[in-house]
């Protein structure tokens, strides 16, 4: 049986599970559930109708908005909602590509972008785009002198993420806006695991357009935003209504947006606890790991990180293996491998860090922190999973 059949399988089973996948996606947090089913319980109105009813779903909708400009140092009419991180990530891509058509042709990211990045990059490619992909080093880092030195006067649009997703690298972002400041190129970062977790300032930044969603942060599923600096145009992807200042027709989701509205008032008050908790909760898997005795290495271990995402590589072990035996155990993690034609793909992230042939791309698990978690479950996870790892190393 293959590693995806026995995964699926194992769905059906229910046991008492340590959930350590947040990068994934995050529980809601029960104060946003009450905010969200309370808005979608009395308030129905469309917020574009000029009754009554409409009026006070504009009001959460404005108020949402409001609360979640502050939350990066933006004016409300910046923010434009969507229905998660891809949307916006999207609207970014293909909406500055369309209009910035006519001042050149040319494309800067990351070799380790999320897929909702390199997929619509890799269409742009089809459409007459050229695109750079910038390598990275084994901690998965790129440097603001390589993008300087791939800039050209064609270059339209730079799209470089916050902090990766697999391995929690945190990129110059600050540094790249300085650098792009009086250039024509519109700089796009995708801070979806960055967005909640720590503090961003798109002044301080000097970005153009800033992706995050809401799932990440527990909050609902399927509610994001974009960031889109005052004065910049992006075509739009849809067309209808005038909704969000005609840059993304369709009836706004207000009830989710209320939700995300308050997952956002809620990281923002509890972010720089949840910090130094996490940056513990890696310490003691590192701590215990080593006590046990285990081979083990932090995987972008000299990167400025995520707190909340940390990925180590067991030598000797293979990662099917580490996987089912950890789930197994009730402990839910993953790898950035996807499980393609019934077996487990090396990650495109950690291919960019070590090669293709690097032994590390068939044992690194990720482990990312986030509600629910406490000092006593995570050391637990660290004997358990060092456990098995003795038991599976040849
Ligand atoms: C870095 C990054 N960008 C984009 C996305 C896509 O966001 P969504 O799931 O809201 O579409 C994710 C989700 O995993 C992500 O981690």
């Amino acid at each position: 049986m293959d590693i995806c059949s026995i995964f699926n399988l194992q769905r059906g089973i229910s046991m008492q599970t340590i959930y350590l996948d947040h990068a994934a996606t995050t529980p809601i947090h029960p104060e946003v559930s009450a905010a969200y089913v309370n808005a979608m319980d009395t308030v129905f109105g469309n917020p574009s109708s000029i009754h009554s009813f409409g009026r006070t779903s504009r009001k959460l909708l404005d108020d949402a908005r409001k609360t979640i400009a502050e939350a990066i140092h933006a004016e409300p009419t910046e923010i434009i909602f969507t229905s998660g991180g891809t949307e916006a990530d999207n609207i970014a891509i293909f909406g500055t590509a369309s209009a910035m058509k006519e001042k050149g042709n040319h494309i800067i990211t990351t070799a380790i972008e999320h897929h909702a990045v390199l997929n619509s990059c890799k269409e742009l490619e089809k459409n007459g785009f050229r695109v750079t992909y910038l390598p990275v080093d084994e901690n998965g880092q790129i440097t603001v002198g390589q993008v300087a030195d791939v800039l050209t006067d064609q270059t339209v649009l730079v799209t470089i993420m916050y902090g990766n997703n697999e391995v929690g690298t945190i990129q110059p972002i600050k540094e790249i806006g300085e650098l792009l400041k009086d250039h024509q190129a519109v700089f796009h970062t995708d801070a979806v695991q960055a967005f909640g977790i720590l503090k961003l300032d798109v002044q301080e930044l000097q970005v153009d357009l800033l992706s995050a969603s809401a799932h990440k942060l527990n909050g609902p599923k399927g509610v994001g935003f974009l960031y889109q600096r005052k004065g910049l145009q992006t075509t739009p992807l849809q067309f209808g209504g005038e909704q969000e200042r005609k840059r993304r027709a369709g009836t706004e989701n207000v009830p989710a947006i209320v939700g995300f509205a308050e997952a956002v008032n809620i990281a923002q008050k509890e972010m720089e606890a949840n910090s130094v908790k996490y940056n513990r909760y890696q310490t003691i898997l590192s701590e215990v790991f080593e006590r046990e005795g285990i081979a083990f290495e932090v995987n972008a271990k000299e990167a400025n990180r995520l707190p909340h995402v940390v990925n180590f590589s067991f030598p000797g072990t293979e990662i099917e293996s580490l996987l089912v035996n950890l789930d197994m155990a009730g402990i839910a993690v993953s790898s950035g491998s996807a499980c393609t034609a019934g077996s487990l793909e090396p990650s495109h992230v950690l291919s960019a860090m070590w090669g293709s042939e690097s032994p590390k791309l068939r044992n690194s698990v990720r482990f990312s922190f986030g509600l629910g978690l406490d000092e006593q479950t995570i050391a637990e996870v660290a004997s358990k999973t060092a456990e098995i790892v003795k038991r599976l190393v040849k």
